[in-house]
């Protein structure tokens, strides 16, 4: 779907050459706001740690400006002066943009949120569109912002094989894959998150794109009790996608989700919902995470990494997802 109303900043020329940081985020955005523009699209990365020397990403959300600060101090992540001023001055010569509409992310933040729970309370909460469809985000609040624009591919070839098909999102946070693959035309998907605020907020984005709740259920659930229980019901998908966090403490659960030591059951559960000819896509943003594709001799499993890697992504590290089906006997 194309959305004529999305409207994309045009760049302020200058000369950067005295400034290298300046100079690189107004060539990035100079390539992928044409791309925005042609896939109705306005979230998107600016600038990827580009340069050793400015340890930062940024990210545009529909005017407003998310900067996640790498710091190279183990001690703090308070911004260094260079760092902070560069990127402001950057920010405020190519776009002319506003102070308030740049939203720092540090670690310190992070830790204070302590896994899912929320940092803040501006209840500033807006919409963006990605592929033509809408996603409430807030860059304020919550440990992150509603979307992971790193998965903006991962989605569409999620939503691109659930066409006419039954998908189950499991760890599905916002249901961005869900909301994705109904809008294409999924016949039926469920969505399965353990958090209250999440499996609010994806209903929300399901009702943003007019898409009912009837063909497109969301579970407050733990995913490892969840994959019993529905076995027992007998249900089967077509598509299963599976994107788990690194680890995952919660009063919620009863134990500790570490995903190098439960790829295998979840896997191995999700298999037992997956009808003959199904689909399991697999990812991670662990960056130690290692696959053992032995213990799954029944299964072809394909890196689909490199595909799902979003034009304005330069760390082809930022996860790693795998396409997953049974060999045909
Ligand atoms: C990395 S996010 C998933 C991102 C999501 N797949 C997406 O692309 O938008 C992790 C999510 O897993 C949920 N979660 C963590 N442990 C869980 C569990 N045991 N069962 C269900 N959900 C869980 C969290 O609430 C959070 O929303």
């Amino acid at each position: 779907m194309s959305d004529n109303s999305l409207s994309l900043p045009l760049i302020l020329e200058g000369d950067d050459k005295s400034c290298p940081l300046t100079n690189r985020i107004r060539k990035n955005y100079r390539h992928i706001r044409k791309w925005a523009k042609r896939t109705s699209t306005n979230c998107f990365r600016i600038y990827d740690r580009d340069i050793k020397e400015y340890p930062l990403a940024i990210d545009y959300y529909d005017g407003r400006f998310c900067v996640h600060y790498f710091s190279f101090s183990r001690d703090s992540d308070e911004p260094e002066k260079d760092h902070y001023d560069g990127a402001m001055n950057a920010l405020f010569a190519i776009f002319n943009v506003d102070e308030t509409k740049i939203f720092w992310r540090t670690r310190i933040k992070r830790e204070k949120t302590e896994q899912y729970e929320k940092a803040d309370i501006s209840g500033d909460f807006f919409n963006v569109i990605e592929y033509g469809v809408k996603f409430k985000v807030n860059l304020v609040d919550y440990l992150d912002t509603g979307l992971f624009l790193d998965h903006r591919e991962t989605r569409q070839i999620v939503a691109n094989a659930s066409i006419g098909k039954r998908l189950l999102n499991l760890f599905a946070y916002t249901c961005s894959f869900s909301v994705h693959a109904a809008f294409q035309g999924s016949s039926f998907t469920k969505s399965v998150d353990m958090s209250n605020t999440y499996t609010s907020w994806g209903r929300d984005n399901f009702t943003l794109n007019g898409l009912s709740e009837k063909n497109n259920p969301i579970v407050r659930a733990d995913c490892a009790i969840f994959l019993e229980e529905e076995r027992l019901c007998g249900s089967k998908y077509d598509v299963i996608i599976i994107d788990p966090p690194t680890i995952s403490r919660s009063k919620k659960m009863d134990k500790m989700f570490d995903i190098q030591l439960d790829y295998v059951y979840l896997l191995e559960d999700a298999l037992k919902l997956l009808s003959p000819e199904g689909i399991i896509f697999f990812s991670t943003n662990s960056r130690k995470f290692s696959f053992d594709e032995t213990l799954f001799p029944e299964l072809k499993i394909q890196d689909i990494s490199k595909k799902t890697l979003p034009i304005d992504f330069h760390d082809p590290k930022i996860h790693r997802c795998w396409k997953i089906f049974k060999k045909l006997s």
